[in-house]
């Protein structure tokens, strides 16, 4: 591997959703450049565009103080790509050579990720990217920073869901964030005591739900609650699930399918259901000491890699040690729940 010895410039760009520990990154990105390296940090707003735009924000120990545990991202982030527009690719190109960027570190999820690749591989741009998400969906490291977060979120409005649902011998169902995986939903139902836990990786049977739902309450308890993954689909044919709306950048604008569910129950099992939609309350706020220490981590490592010149690569955490993929390892690609988990532990507390 070939080590830079000088100082380098660095670009910083965050993509996609907002996660809690963005921030968290980018500030040891910036400690670590510049205390130890003598870099310089250069961050672009709004993601791409602020990268085609020339939109930049300075990024500095002194700018960053205070940043640690503010939820959101100090530079801004949007959806969209380089690749959305004809001279996309030559404007980052352009961007870079004229303000003197050794390579860009994309803080990023799925989308983000594989426009890093894209740029590495197809154009020569030198690019290192950081797995973030709340969704866990990231193949190539165990985990992603925010996950932990939107968990404890999502356990926490759970617990208090149950002491209402109890008083009343309601079934309450929590929709959660997981647009095409259940890390969330299933995590946070285990932790947070669920009766039932459906997730985008087994298509749900809603007739089996209602009879475990009927047979927990014949059983004599009188309250459930039901996890919802907003990517949850019924098997074919089973629930009709009206047409989905599209936002301006193709993707489907999840968020409804808990109200289905919870119709559904209270009207096939004549149990009293409410409906839970979380929302974008599991993306806000300060990130947990657990995704703090994470970011942190990677933000470190991000700019030894920088260092190393291993661009095209991701840092990731694997079996709890900070390395290095190649970036393809996460292009394209969506990490979802292990099955064996779901059937082996968390099913076990389910009804
Ligand atoms: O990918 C993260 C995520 O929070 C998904 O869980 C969710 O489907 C999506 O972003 C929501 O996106 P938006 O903020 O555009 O509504």
């Amino acid at each position: 591997m070939r080590h830079i010895l000088r100082k380098v410039r660095l670009g910083v760009l965050t993509g996609g959703g907002d996660c809690p520990g963005l921030n968290a990154v980018i500030r040891a990105i910036v400690r670590k450049g510049e205390r130890v390296f003598g870099d310089e940090i250069i961050g672009f707003a709004d993601a791409w565009d602020g990268l085609m735009e020339r939109r930049t924000r300075p990024l500095t120990v002194e700018t960053m103080r205070g940043t640690l545990p503010r939820g959101g991202t100090v530079l801004g982030t949007k959806r969209g790509s380089p690749f959305d527009s004809a001279d996309g690719v030559e404007r980052v190109r352009s961007t870079m050579s004229d303000l003197g960027i050794d390579g860009l570190i994309v803080i990023g999820g799925n989308g983000s990720l594989t426009v890093g690749d894209m740029l590495f591989r197809e154009h020569g741009i030198p690019v290192l990217g950081v797995p973030k998400t709340i969704d866990n969906d990231i193949e190539g490291t165990d985990l992603t920073f925010g996950f932990n977060t939107a968990v404890q979120i999502a356990t926490d409005a759970i617990d208090r869901l149950h002491t209402t649902a109890e008083s009343h011998d309601r079934v309450m169902v929590v929709e959660v964030m997981g647009r095409h995986s259940g890390w969330i939903a299933t995590h946070a139902g285990v932790a947070g005591g669920a009766a039932v836990v459906l997730i985008p990786e087994r298509p749900f049977d809603i007739d089996e739900v209602c009879e475990r739902l009927v047979r927990r309450h014949s059983r004599g308890r009188f309250a459930s609650i039901v996890v919802v993954a907003e990517g949850a689909i019924p098997i074919d044919g089973s629930l009709a699930v009206p047409d989905q709306s599209h936002d301006d950048y193709g993707h489907v604008r999840l968020g409804g399918i808990g109200s289905i569910v919870a119709a559904e129950i209270g009207m096939r099992t004549g149990f009293e259901t409410r409906p839970v939609l979380l929302g974008h309350v599991q993306r806000g706020g300060t990130p947990t000491a657990f995704d703090r220490f994470l970011s942190t981590r990677f933000g470190v490592a991000a700019v030894d890699a920088a260092h190393e010149q291993q661009w095209g690569s991701m840092v990731a955490l694997r079996n709890n040690d900070i390395v290095t993929v190649p970036l393809d390892v996460a292009a394209g690609k969506t990490r979802t729940v292990d099955l064996d988990l779901v059937s082996n532990v968390a099913e076990i507390f389910f009804a």
